[in-house]
């Protein structure tokens, strides 16, 4: 479902060179879940955004649903991220100008999925999302706009689901709810989750678990 070989990516500010990933290697298959943990800084980001096709790597190759990413199209990437692809972004990244049911269902319109099933219900039942649903995203506290965030995500059942800190934001108990609804989608429909926690019980609804250090994947004792 998604690979990744040896992935190297550094940053270059001009006076100095910031090595962020030192050849970072991972396989993650169909039904599997890793919480991917690290210290602030680490490149835990950057590795999502490399692994979802966001951002370049300097070297290496990623694979997702068995295509290297290198060698697609701007037109083609765009179109796996859309049909098979879910991101829940650490700033959220939600739509401007759209209200929550847009921000919601846009993934699933783009891809003529219908507005409305069992799973849709449920995402906005389990993120309780229903008397949102008519507010524009703007005025949203930064608890619910990551609510939509996840529901947006995840609407379109993905076939690889992205999580840079999804729970970050919400109390305990939703946050739980939430991860049992990520791993309900990850079994359900033999999805792949690669999810970025600093949170151990978080981290712990995952498969596996590993910890991103000095630019290399560390297994987690
Ligand atoms: N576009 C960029 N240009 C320059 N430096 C960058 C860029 N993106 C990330 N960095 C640097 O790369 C390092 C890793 O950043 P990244 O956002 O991946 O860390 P992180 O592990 O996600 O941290 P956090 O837990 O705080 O979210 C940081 O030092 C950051 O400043
Ligand atoms: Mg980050």
């Amino acid at each position: 479902m998604l690979k990744l070989k040896s992935i190297i990516k550094s940053f270059n500010d001009g006076e100095s060179n910031l090595e962020v990933l030192r050849g970072v290697s991972l396989e993650l298959v169909a039904g599997e879940s890793l919480a991917l943990l690290g210290a602030s800084g680490n490149g835990k980001s950057t590795l999502l955004q490399i692994a979802a096709g966001l951002e370049t790597p300097d070297a290496g190759e990623v694979l997702i649903l068995g295509r290297s990413l290198a060698t697609l199209g701007e037109r083609e990437l765009a179109q796996l991220r859309r049909r098979h692809l879910g991101f829940v972004f650490q700033q959220f990244n939600l739509l401007p100008g759209l209200n929550v049911n847009d921000n919601l269902l846009f993934q699933r319109r783009l891809n003529q999925q219908s507005d409305h099933d069992d799973w849709t219900d449920e995402i906005i039942d389990v993120l309780r999302l229903a008397p949102l649903l008519h507010r524009p995203v703007e005025v949203l506290s930064s608890g619910q706009q990551q609510r939509v965030a996840i529901a947006r995500a995840l609407a379109h059942k993905p076939k690889v689901l992205f999580a840079d800190e999804p729970t970050g934001n919400l109390h305990d108990s939703l946050s739980h709810q939430v991860m049992t609804l990520m791993v309900k989608l990850v079994a359900e429909s033999a999805c792949s989750l690669l999810l970025v926690t600093h949170n151990l019980e978080m981290a712990s609804f995952a498969n596996r678990r590993l910890l991103l250090e000095d630019g290399q994947l560390h297994k987690v004792v």
